[in-house]
């Protein structure tokens, strides 16, 4: 029986493309800024998102661990959703190791933060705000370019930096069919991964002005993210640039058509219409979600339990629209009353 993998957007497996575009790189020492592969990567991360200037990392905790080091010194408070990755599962990092303190507040069901909590939270040593697009808690909910402004307005008036989490910031910017670059314009700094959607084996992106990444630049050295003749891995990511942005809007395409059909399951619930992008949250009316994602792996459908009454479903580049079908039907045999 074939697996069908729907855990994460981050068990993609590199397109033959990419795999030919490593082996070919053209690489030398990114210590001494000196591997042209990894410079084009960064500039054209940079020019995707309209910033100035882009560091390549090993990860999307490396690049937000960098973003908080560069932007808050010490003990000052981070402000940010409960549910934001950043909080949920980097906090313990961002604490230890950038010493920074979460102010986290409620987020509503799609990721959004109310001004006026923002506005209320606000002390003297708060030393930056952090936002997340796509949110990945809140089932790859989409956060529009008025609903970041809202809480930019606020940074910008108190003097703060603004730090956009945008592991998924594509998939954002095709489910609302705009520029990326309108969804990072008010952002100080943005962070993005190439390991989730985007297909590849390894890698994220840090941008913003030229002053933060070269900030940045020395923070990442420091976290030990120096990677050197990295442009082996650097070069999938071109590739994801040039090729893999369009393509997300087949995923969506799929997480609906699984989210209207999982609907219909008895035993779960699933909203369709909360469904925008590639993560579907299915909410588990009969037992425990343990015991549906271990039913459903017993028919060979993978999926992940981010509580105990959810599991949730993940679409992706290798994941076609007959597999969606599969899934189905064997989700339909392994849920059977
Ligand atoms: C919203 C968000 N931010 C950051 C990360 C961390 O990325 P990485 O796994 O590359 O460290 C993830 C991973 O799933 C994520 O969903």
């Amino acid at each position: 029986m074939d697996i069908i993998d729907l855990r994460s957007d981050t068990v993609t497996k590199p397109s033959p493309a990419m795999r030919r575009a490593m082996y070919r790189a053209e690489v030398g020492d990114d210590g001494f800024g000196e591997d042209p592969t990894v410079n084009r990567l960064e500039e054209l991360a940079a020019a995707k998102l309209g910033k100035e200037a882009a560091l390549f990392t090993a990860s999307g905790t490396m690049s937000n661990l960098v973003a908080v080091l560069t932007h808050c010194q010490e003990n000052k408070e981070v402000i940010l959703g409960a549910g934001a990755h950043m909080s949920y599962n980097e906090g313990e990092g961002l604490s230890a190791l950038a010493r920074a303190v979460l102010r986290t507040l409620p987020n509503d069901s799609c990721g959004r933060l109310s001004p006026q909590d923002v506005e209320k939270a606000l002390a003297p040593q708060t030393g930056l705000i952090a936002l997340e697009n796509t949110h990945n808690r809140c089932g790859g909910a989409v956060l529009t370019t008025a609903d970041i402004e809202d809480v930019a307005r606020i940074a910008r008036r108190h003097g703060l930096p603004l730090h956009l989490d945008g592991a998924r910031i594509f998939n954002a910017a095709i489910y609302l069919g705009t520029e990326p670059t309108l969804l990072t314009k008010h952002v100080s700094s943005v962070s993005f991964c190439l390991s989730k959607g985007l297909a590849c084996p390894v890698g994220s992106l840090l941008c913003g002005n030229k002053d933060f990444v070269a900030g940045a630049r020395r923070y990442r050295k420091m976290v030990g993210g120096g990677m050197r003749q990295v442009g082996i891995i650097a070069a999938a990511g071109i590739v994801a640039l040039e090729t893999e942005i369009e393509r997300l809007a087949e995923d969506h395409a799929n997480a609906a058509l699984l989210a209207q059909e999982l609907a219909e399951v008895k035993g779960l619930k699933v909203d369709p219409a909360a469904v925008q992008t590639n993560i579907i949250m299915a909410e588990v009316t009969d037992g425990k979600s343990t015991e549906v994602r271990g039913k459903l792996a017993s028919y060979g459908v993978l999926v992940t339990c981010p509580d105990e009454a959810r599991v949730r479903l993940v679409t992706h580049y290798g994941i076609s629209r007959r597999d969606v079908t599969e899934a189905l039907k064997r989700t339909n045999k392994a849920l059977k009353p």
